[in-house]
């Protein structure tokens, strides 16, 4: 990057001499313009004209810069008098985070003796791109978060000062989440993620959002953190039956260990929110318990117990899916399930004799009625339509009456006790 910016070197010179013209009112002062980072040797300022020193003299009366070290920042020419930068200079490596980076330097000649306090302000450069001290954040919200929850993010650093440091924030965009800054002065601006939006975990169960701290360069540095937020789940679907009507048919007399059907419901919720549980509803005939039995993890209704169309053609039963959430925060469904039962033919017709007069005169006519018979089959449809017959070679018929499944018994013919005194 191109190193133009602005930068100022201010020399302040307290020559021994200059301080006993002080007194007399008289005070010098010098500036220059330079900026940080400048190459090895590059020239701070003419430093012998500045303190009105002979050049021919500078060399034998060994005019040198004091250290205690041997090592400094600066050296001092002998030959033109000037002040040049040794090696290169880092702000941030002199004064690390002291805003007014000020170095003093202590300037010698002998012959006589001349010291020379000399202070150099090195102004920042913007060098230094913003940076986080994580890549990536990782949180954890609850999608019952309200918005307005805030959540401290680490700062970003730049050991560059003033304006070059640190000076916003942005994010990425995003419907749940903004950032907000709190200045805690000294250059230090804390993020706080602000939840603008409640979450929900079934639309959305992973947010990640890249966080930019820019500096206040032109143009500004930039540093980047990814922050992941994970949504935390709630009890807040219900289970919900896969299908909207159960009715199924069932052929009585099934054995015990028959499935009837298998309900089935589903929830959007995580974890224990969203394992289901089933149950027969509170309100449940207890003749029904005996009948059938439900389970509560498979869904799955089975017969155990005799299956009677004759008794019951058709049963409602009143089941419920709950998921397993925290016990005051269960979730339940109710469903009806419609079993009708088909009947088979497993009654036989029975035969009823209403009125029987046992002994018939001979001379009776024909047509007299013996007696009444009514037959009954408990069966449905045509397993319950009853057919009567006698044998044919006797003297009697059956008269269907006009009631259904009522018939006469009369005589077909005239009856001859001297032939057939009886009849079976
Ligand atoms: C219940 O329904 C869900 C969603 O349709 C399906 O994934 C699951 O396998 C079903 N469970 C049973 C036991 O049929």
């Amino acid at each position: 990057m191109e190193q133009r910016v602005r930068a100022s070197w201010r020399l302040e010179l307290l020559h021994m001499t200059l301080i006993i013209l002080f007194w007399n009112g008289v005070r010098a002062q010098i500036r220059y313009s330079l900026s940080e980072e400048q190459k090895d040797g590059a020239v701070v300022g003419n430093l012998a004209k500045d303190l009105g020193l002979d050049l021919r003299s500078l060399k034998e009366r060994g005019f040198r810069i004091v250290t205690t070290s041997g090592d400094s920042l600066f050296t001092v020419n002998q030959i033109d008098g000037m002040l040049n930068v040794n090696g290169k200079i880092d702000r941030e490596t002199v004064c690390e985070r002291i805003i007014a980076c000020i170095i003093n330097l202590k300037i010698a000649l002998e012959n006589p003796l001349e010291i020379h306090y000399v202070s150099v302000e090195i102004v920042d450069v913007n060098d230094h791109a913003p940076t986080f001290p994580e890549k990536e954040k990782r949180l954890e919200i609850s999608e019952s978060a309200l918005p307005g929850a805030r959540y401290q993010l680490q700062a970003a650093r730049d050991p560059d000062s003033a304006t070059n440091s640190v000076q916003q924030y942005k994010l990425s965009h995003n419907d749940h989440f903004r950032i907000e800054i709190k200045d805690r002065g000294e250059d230090r601006k804390m993020p706080f993620l602000v939840l603008q939006k409640a979450l929900d975990r079934e639309t959305t169960s992973r947010h990640k959002l890249l966080l930019t701290a820019l500096d206040g360069g032109r143009p500004p540095k930039t540093g980047t953190m990814e922050i992941i937020v994970d949504v935390l789940d709630v009890n807040d679907n219900m289970p919900v039956f896969t299908q909207d009507v159960y009715s199924v048919t069932l052929k009585e007399n099934v054995p015990v260990g028959t499935i009837v059907v298998q309900v089935n419901a589903t929830d959007m919720d995580d974890g224990t929110n969203g394992e289901i549980f089933y149950t027969f509803g509170s309100d449940i005939d207890s003749k029904l318990l005996k009948l059938f039995d439900l389970n509560s993890n498979t869904g799955e209704i089975t017969v155990i117990g005799p299956i009677d169309y004759e008794e019951t053609n058709n049963y409602d039963i009143d089941i419920q899916a709950s998921d397993k959430g925290p016990v005051n925060y269960r979730l339940t469904s109710d469903k009806s399930i419609t079993i009708k039962i088909i009947d088979v033919n497993d009654n036989a017709p029975e035969i009823e004799v209403t009125s029987f007069s046992s002994a018939v005169p001979e001379d009776s006519k024909v047509g007299t009625t013996v007696a009444l018979i009514s037959v009954s089959d408990l069966d449905s449809g045509v397993n319950g339509k009853v057919l009567c017959y006698i044998t044919e070679d006797l003297p009697f018929r059956l008269t269907p009456s006009s009631q259904d499944n009522i018939y006469s018994l009369v005589t077909a013919s005239s009856l001859d006790r001297e032939t057939v005194p009886r009849y079976d």
